[in-house]
């Protein structure tokens, strides 16, 4: 449970007071606070430096049995990601400490030179995000999740703030969703599975629900789709979505990958390539579990969410390099490298979302290339947009939720290495370099006049690591940026 209060920290009392401490400035409004701050200082072992803490048990100035210290740095780096960051990390620390609840100091917007809501949309982030744990499939579980989670405010802004704190816990809530989707082990997410959890989940929301199953799909001629699918003993699904307001003017279509597994089917992936593959959904997790968020957020826009669910397996029946198949859109593609899968997927699923709900706007998302990894790095996700405006607005979506996004290109005459000698098309460019690129512009060729975004997460879907406010595994990367850009869109 998450609350805002405004306490007089001397008459109530609290278990656990986290206190972000800034090492150049008094960034607290509570003089309370502040004179608790200056006694902490005189340690020589806390400045305020970043990463650094300490820990004051029953002090006299109020009614708590402890109270944390967490060092931000200096002022000038105190940011969002800053503020996230030492949120995640107080509701760790106490979950570790198996204290089940905390109360977390939010500084003073003015003090620190942001503007409100910022940096308390921040702080609830992180402790919301940090408060994750996924021990399902451990027998013996450490420690559980903090219980209850409040942030010191002033009056004005516990009273005014109500409806910020329910829609940062709801798109968190579906950032979370996402992750243990991911985390979720491919053998207890088979197409079939996969499909049930969203559908389950979502018609709680009331969002509309529809699921092709491979009758329908072969009935629809989904061809592109139907060739990943064949290796494998569990059958595809394509999920549909739908967040149907009221007066809605626009429309605007997500579509997610959802491989449950990936296993580069005939051109197996080698060891240490298949290991997180499990991870081949976080597209499909990303889209689903933003329209749940959107059914309790409730935007004004119309918003379509497509996920192609398959499982990418070799076998008998698994299609071969060299195969012909023909697209939903009718065009032929020679499936040249069965490891290209993704592309193949969405290419089904754009051309059925164009067709059939005509969107304004398009965005795909999907753990497409290892190339954007290496272009990128682990961190941020490519952007291919040949819309300017549409590119920006993700990119600056990007920036503020600190899911960070850069714009890549599209060159045209790169198509050129997508021409088949047999085919319209194959599904890997004949030269390996540039393989984002070339997997984009291969979707390209299938968006039409629709205006399109394509973002390739390969990289930030998944963490080797975790960090402050995130575990090891998957990140739910594209909930929080696809739930800000929706309501700029
Ligand atoms: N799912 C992978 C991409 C991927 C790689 C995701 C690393 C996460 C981490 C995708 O289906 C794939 O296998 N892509 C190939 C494309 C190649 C065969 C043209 C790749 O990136 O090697
Ligand atoms: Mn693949
Ligand atoms: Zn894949």
């Amino acid at each position: 449970m998450l609350e805002l209060k405004s306490i007089d920290l001397k008459k109530v009392k609290t278990e656990t007071l986290i206190i972000p401490v800034c090492e150049d400035r008094d960034i607290h409004d509570d003089r309370m606070i502040s004179s608790l701050i200056t006694r902490a200082k005189k340690l020589k072992e806390f400045k305020g430096d970043k990463g650094e803490e300490v820990i004051f048990y029953t002090p006299p100035e109020v009614k708590a049995d402890r109270v944390i210290f967490m060092g931000l740095g200096k002022l000038k780096e105190l940011n969002a990601e800053s503020l996230r960051t030492v949120a995640g990390k107080a509701v760790k620390k106490c979950i570790n400490m198996d204290l089940p609840e905390v109360l977390i100091a939010s500084p003073s917007a003015k003090k620190i030179k942001m503007e409100m809501p910022l940096p308390l949309e921040a702080i609830i982030e992180g402790a919301c995000l940090g408060n994750h744990l996924f021990d399902k499939y451990k027998d013996e579980k450490k420690h559980s999740s903090l219980k209850k989670i409040s942030f010191l405010v002033k009056r004005d802004v516990a009273e005014s703030s109500g409806k910020l704190l329910k829609s940062i816990t709801t798109i968190c809530e579906g950032t979370i969703f996402a992750r243990d989707l991911i985390n979720t082990p491919s053998n207890d997410k088979k197409p079939e599975q996969f499909t049930k959890i969203i559908a389950d989940t979502a018609k709680k929301e009331n969002l509309k629900v529809k699921i092709f199953d491979e009758k329908e799909l072969k009935r629809k001629k989904f061809g592109a789709m139907l060739a990943v699918a064949a290796g494998s003993e569990s059958k595809p699904r394509m999920i549909v979505l739908e967040y149907n307001p009221k007066d809605a003017k626009k429309t605007v279509a997500l579509v997610g990958k959802g491989v449950t597994f990936d296993s580069g089917g005939i051109n197996l992936k080698p060891t240490g390539s298949l290991e997180e593959m499990k991870s081949d959904m976080s597209g499909a997790a990303a889209v689903a579990a933003t329209l749940i968020a959107l059914a309790k957020l409730k935007p004004k826009t119309k918003v379509i969410g497509i996920i192609p669910v398959v499982e990418n397996m070799p076998s008998g029946n698994a299609s071969r390099p060299g195969d012909i198949v023909k697209s939903y859109s009718g065009k032929t593609v020679e499936i040249l490298n069965t490891d290209a899968e993704g592309r193949l997927i969405l290419i089904d699923a754009i051309s059925y979302v164009v067709k059939k709900y005509k969107p304004e706007t398009l965005i795909d998302i999907a753990t497409l290339t290892g190339a954007c990894v290496v272009a990128l790095g682990e961190k941020i996700a490519g952007v291919f947009s040949s819309d300017d405006e549409l590119a920006q607005s993700i990119i600056s979506s990007g920036e503020k939720t600190y899911e960070r996004c850069w714009h890549m290109p599209l060159p045209d005459d790169y198509k050129e290495d997508l021409k088949s000698d047999f085919a319209d098309l194959k599904n890997i460019a004949g030269s390996r370099w540039g393989g984002s690129i070339t997997a984009a512009l291969f979707l390209s060729e299938f968006v039409g006049d629709t205006r399109w975004a394509h973002i390739d997460i390969a990289g930030p879907s998944y963490m080797k690591k975790g960090n402050a406010y995130c575990g090891v595994g998957g990140t739910g990367f594209g909930v929080r940026l696809f739930c800000d850009l929706l309501e700029k869109l």
